[in-house]
């Protein structure tokens, strides 16, 4: 029997005063504290603890090797010197500004356009051709410059202290073949927002209770209530924090019993997708995805093992497809509702690029966006402290993340319909 009003139960390991109905979450200050990007900011300081997405490996070719990256706040350049070394660089040139991505590559590196400064993917400058030749000015100019790793399709960077962390593996990826990698076009939202949204899971209920295929929706169940969709369907959402992240373990009235993990702090493995959400400054994110696919037969376990043979590559337009005039945010853009990724758009830009939250009121289905606002605030501290964080990895030998695959198997067993990939550029 489907539940009646008011027997919704969501349990969670983390409540505090905030998820009691009608109380503020969150003040001015510790809206500030979780959402802004940039150096030196708290948050930013924790996001630079992880390697993020900066670009598919075909953004760099011969004839395009270098592609501009937004990330943190910071103006970058990815590139591809003529050793096929990648290196990612700060966009203005340390001798007058110019952009590297007009830069000209070599052997040794990436030569600016202007004057020819020659950099390499460490930053090392090591030609200033107009200074006299006897000159070792070059040897003082040290460029900003940051790893880059390339896994799965994708070309990783990292901005934060030295030594980097090992670049996390996940069973997902290392399990099972890769089928496409894509790259979303950046939606104009803060990254909390995003990621708040999948620690939202009742959205899924009630927001896109008309997309079918994310509800396993068959004729015999048509929406009989637009205001609670299919919020009945739904027995109980957990919320438990785990080594990598949160799990979400969702039943419903059918039997449906899923489990998929968020991982701290920007990515999700769900179904056969781990999305990516990342950061590009305060007001804009991008995602990315890895879908591999689905566990149907054991042929298909050979797994490519985070290489980057017969991947479909997407670039995907969708944000502008999805409202219209494209480039605009809301209220000057009109979002589609016809489909499930649009309408996560319209629920993560309408609130504005950064959602000042003084104004929102936590209910207890809001329970995973406190465990996870919870989780934030502690990890922060321990960066502050000199700490790693949670789910920095140093071990190269660490066995891959555990994205609960095993629950994803079972579901796609009894629930075909229901998982795979969500459509492109949805958040879940
Ligand atoms: S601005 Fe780059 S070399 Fe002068
Ligand atoms: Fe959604």
């Amino acid at each position: 029997m489907p539940r009646g009003r008011g027997e919704l139960r969501i349990p969670c390991s983390a409540r505090n005063d905030g998820s009691r109905p009608g109380v503020p979450m969150l003040t001015t200050e510790e809206n500030e504290l979780l959402t802004r990007v940039g150096p030196g900011t708290p948050a930013g300081e924790l996001l630079r603890r992880y390697w993020h997405p900066v670009g598919m490996l075909p953004n760099l070719t011969e004839g395009t090797p270098t592609k501009h990256v937004r990330l943190l706040g910071e103006d970058l350049v990815l590139f591809r010197d003529r050793s096929g070394r990648v290196g990612l660089l700060a966009d203005h040139c340390s001798h007058r500004g110019a952009s590297l991505l007009y830069g000209r590559v070599e052997e040794r590196g990436i030569a600016c356009a202007y004057h020819g400064w020659l950099y390499d993917t460490a930053g090392h400058c090591l030609e200033t051709p107009a200074e006299l030749p006897d000159s070792n000015f070059y040897l003082t100019v040290k460029h900003r410059a940051y790893p880059v790793q390339e896994y799965c399709g994708l070309y990783w960077g990292y901005l934060g202290p030295l030594p980097a962390p090992t670049l996390p593996r996940y069973d997902i990826t290392e399990d099972y073949p890769i089928k496409s990698v894509g790259e979303m076009a950046e939606l104009t939202c803060n990254w909390l927002q995003f990621v708040e949204q999948n620690v939202d899971q009742v959205h899924a209920f009630i927001l896109h209770q008309d997309v079918g295929s994310n509800m396993d929706k068959g004729k015999d169940d048509p929406t009989l209530n637009t205001t609670r969709g299919q919020i009945d369907q739904l027995v109980s959402l957990v919320y438990t924090e785990a080594p990598f992240g949160i799990k979400r373990r969702q039943i419903r009235v059918n039997g449906y019993d899923e489990t998929n993990l968020i991982v701290f702090p920007s990515a999700h493995r769900i179904y056969n997708q781990l999305s990516i959400k990342v950061p590009l400054d305060d007001t804009h994110t991008r995602q990315y995805h890895i879908e591999v696919a689905p566990p149907d037969g054991p042929d298909e376990h050979s797994g490519l093992n985070g290489s980057n043979r017969d991947i479909r590559y997407v670039a995907d337009n969708g944000a502008a497809e999805g409202k219209s005039p494209p480039q605009a945010a809301h209220p000057f853009a009109r979002y589609r509702m016809d489909r499930l990724r649009f309408q996560d758009f319209m629920a993560l830009e309408t609130p504005g690029p950064i959602f000042d939250r003084r104004g929102e009121h936590l209910s207890t289905s809001d329970a995973g966006v406190a465990l996870l606002r919870t989780m934030l605030k502690r990890e922060i501290e321990k960066v502050q402290q000199g700490l790693d964080p949670l789910g920095v990895i140093r071990d190269p030998n660490q066995e891959p993340i555990d994205t609960c695959m095993q629950s994803y198997a079972e579901v796609i067993r009894q629930f075909p319909r229901t998982g795979r990939a969500l459509s492109r550029g949805g958040a879940g």
